[in-house]
């Protein structure tokens, strides 16, 4: 049997849509996995209640099925579904490392990345490979048609994760169809100075390249006290604030000595809206690891 810890990602990082990528040190899940005959898979943990164990309609089962390595799979869930922590992500992540090395198949992990995207795949729609490109590689990644370019930082960060649900699906629906050029050169800069920030490991840069006018502010619209949050946490000394994936999770950008500060400012801005929310203070992480 193999076990695997397998991070909490955030994808986008505001400018970076559908690209960026960063692993979190922390939450995670934890996935055990063995040979067998046919997929099972046992669901436990945070949200697990409404994560189907049925093969064919888990993330893992899909992973599973495109490397075709049967598996007793049991997941532990330390991220919940649509929380924009790459919950998804965490488990196809985990599923397809410990299968390359249960089977002995030898993919690597960036090779493991469009096996783990299948899962997205089924939970989405679309094969993205933002969340599962950090979660298998760690770091900061930028996932693009021509591969996966990875950078080891360890920029503190806060995550702030509202009692609200935001579907994938629902927020990809409020994605605008098109964009003024003026937007989408204040984007690339952005997303230069946020990849220039990560390779720097300065929190400044990072951010500063969060900021975005295109996709941002239709998905903020669908968090309760989204502005709110934004507010308090630069207030606090937060560097960037953006959504999380596609939500409802809110993701700072900060220096080390004011997470804390910047944690209890997001819960009291959420707070303030009637929303019931825990903060994560995190920063960028190690891929998926075999414990
Ligand atoms: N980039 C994706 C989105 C991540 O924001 O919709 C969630 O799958």
């Amino acid at each position: 049997m193999i076990t695997v810890r397998a991070p909490a990602t955030s994808a986008n990082l505001g400018s970076g849509f559908d690209v960026f990528g960063a692993a979190l040190s922390r939450p995670a899940d934890i996935v055990r996995v063995e040979p067998a005959d046919e997929t099972t898979i046992e669901m436990s943990g945070a949200g697990s209640e409404y994560i189907p164990e049925d093969p064919e309609k888990n993330v893992a089962g899909a992973v599973a099925d495109a490397l075709s390595a049967p598996a007793r799979i049991r997941i532990d869930k330390g991220v919940r579904p649509s929380s924009g922590l790459g919950s998804s992500a965490a488990s196809a992540a985990a599923v397809a490392l410990a299968l390359d090395a249960l089977y002995e198949l030898g993919h690597g992990r960036e090779a493991l990345v469009p096996y783990a995207a299948e899962g997205e795949a089924l939970v989405s729609g679309e094969a993205h490979a933002d969340n599962v490109a950090p979660a298998l590689m760690g770091g900061f990644t930028i996932a693009t048609d021509g591969g996966i370019t990875q950078i080891d930082t360890s920029i503190p960060l806060v995550v702030c994760l509202p009692e609200l649900v935001v579907s994938t699906r629902d927020a990809r629906r409020v994605v605008p169809a098109s964009a003024e050029v003026s937007e989408v050169v204040d984007c690339v800069g952005r997303a230069a100075t946020l990849t220039a920030g990560m390779c720097r490991d300065d929190p400044t840069l990072v951010g500063r390249g969060m900021a975005d006018e295109i996709v941002t502010p239709a998905r903020a619209a669908l968090i309760d006290g989204y502005e709110t949050v934004h507010e308090y946490a630069l207030d606090a000394g937060a560097t960037g604030v953006t959504v999380s994936g596609a939500g409802p999770a809110v993701i700072a950008a900060c220096r080390h000595p004011d997470r804390r500060a910047i944690a209890s400012a997001m819960l009291d801005a959420f707070a303030d809206h009637d929303v019931e929310a825990r903060a994560y203070q995190t920063r960028v992480g190690r891929g998926a690891e075999l414990l």
